[in-house]
């Protein structure tokens, strides 16, 4: 079934789809991987792309492909170029001999074609009742990992960066905006019906109030409003706007007040989920949404639980949908899977959860 019809409440069974489900926990994938030195030019070969996109789908009928591509390919389309050292995560070259001012022309963009020729090739190959999501990351996260240029531990770049510089700091958080918009809308184009806004580092988003004059100037109240809140909600109207069927989930990292003021604040003018992730608890936000049964609920089985496999899987995946009834939900995970997940608990996972609804069905 489609992520979206959800909304309908046609179905017992909640749609699975698990992130990072192409993924070096593959053989099958491994096997491509080995091929290309290089992971972004792996991202950048429509065929293989797709091929690696759709292994998870073959080998355990999961509901949703996600288009193989990485949130940094849109630092490396504006200039800053990214690398993959083994074991050693992303590093990005130097922040500062980059020109943001080329955002608007929009000529970065054609650097990402390929992305988008694989989410063709992808769509024709996948069923017609199946989801194809797109993704991007969102501006506070591709903040981070461009100003650290790469992965940081303390995270003192962009703190600093933020506070001595607000404007600047807001204008850059803008740009990002525009960009995750426009890679976006080229998705849905190509032919996405579902798109993930991947915010892995907002915990690591300062809460500061503004002063008074810096509030008049900005029109915010702090920075979790001005670097996450507003351009996330900036983004997903936008594309509301023109795409009002496309479901628009926003996953995040995030302590459960964020995801308690995206609730209070964001009111979605189209198909609008929350993927919530592990340490935060999927039954506070669902109270905290009341019988506001639109939002629809993403989550949250621990990728740990999934690694280990046997009883305690079953036991918290059961946990999970039972409280999850009664609410439109896409089972998932809190965050992505890990690499020494054995693909036979994935099997195992897709089963159980299928026949569970079965049997809730049935009584
Ligand atoms: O979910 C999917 O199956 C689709 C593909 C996907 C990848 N990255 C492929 C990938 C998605 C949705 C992402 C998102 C992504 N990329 C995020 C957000 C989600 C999260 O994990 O918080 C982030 C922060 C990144 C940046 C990134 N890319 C990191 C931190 C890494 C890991 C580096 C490492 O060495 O472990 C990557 C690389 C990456 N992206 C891999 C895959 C399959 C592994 C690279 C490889 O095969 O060598």
């Amino acid at each position: 079934m489609k992520l979206a019809d959800v909304l309908l409440r046609k179905h017992n069974t909640p749609p699975i789809w698990l992130m990072r489900q192409a993924g070096r926990y593959l053989p099958e994938y491994r096997a491509i991987r080995q091929n290309y030195d290089d992971f972004l030019s792996f991202c950048y070969a429509p065929q293989d792309a797709s091929t690696v996109t759709l292994h998870p789908i073959q080998r355990f009928d999961l509901d949703a492909a996600i288009i193989f591509s990485d949130i940094l390919v849109i630092p490396d389309a504006l200039g800053q170029r990214v690398f993959f050292e083994k074991d050693h995560g992303p590093k990005l070259t130097n922040f500062s001999k980059i020109n943001l001012d080329q955002a608007h022309t929009n000529n970065w963009i054609k650097k990402l074609a390929p992305v988008y020729d694989a989410i063709h090739i992808t769509r024709s190959k996948l069923d017609s009742n199946k989801s194809l999501i797109g993704f991007a990351g969102t501006p506070w996260t591709l903040a981070c990992y461009m100003l650290e240029e790469g992965k940081s531990t303390n995270f003192n770049t962009i703190l600093n960066y933020q506070h001595n510089d607000r404007y600047a700091f807001m204008h850059f958080i803008d740009v990002l905006t525009h960009c995750v918009t426009q890679h976006i809308r080229q998705q849905i184009e190509a032919g996405c019906d579902v798109i993930q806004l991947f915010d892995s580092w907002a915990i690591k988003a300062p809460y500061e109030y503004f002063t008074e004059k810096q509030k008049n100037k900005t029109g915010f109240m702090d920075t979790q409003e001005a670097y996450i809140l507003n351009p996330i909600q900036k983004i997903i109207n936008t594309l509301h706007k023109e795409y009002p069927n496309v479901l628009i989930i926003y996953y995040s990292r995030c302590p459960e007040q964020l995801y308690m003021r995206m609730i209070e604040t964001h009111k979605p003018m189209g198909p609008f989920g929350l993927s919530v992730w592990h340490e935060v608890s999927l039954t506070h936000i669902k109270s905290a949404l009341k019988n506001n049964t639109t939002t629809i609920l993403q989550g949250n089985l621990s990728p740990h639980v999934l690694e280990q496999g046997g009883d305690p899987l079953y036991h918290e995946a059961k946990n999970i949908v039972e409280s999850m009834q009664n609410h439109p939900f896409i089972f998932n995970l809190g965050h992505g899977i890990l690499k020494t997940t054995p693909p036979e608990h994935v099997a195992n996972l897709v089963s159980y959860i299928r026949s569970l609804s079965h049997t809730s069905s049935d009584a």
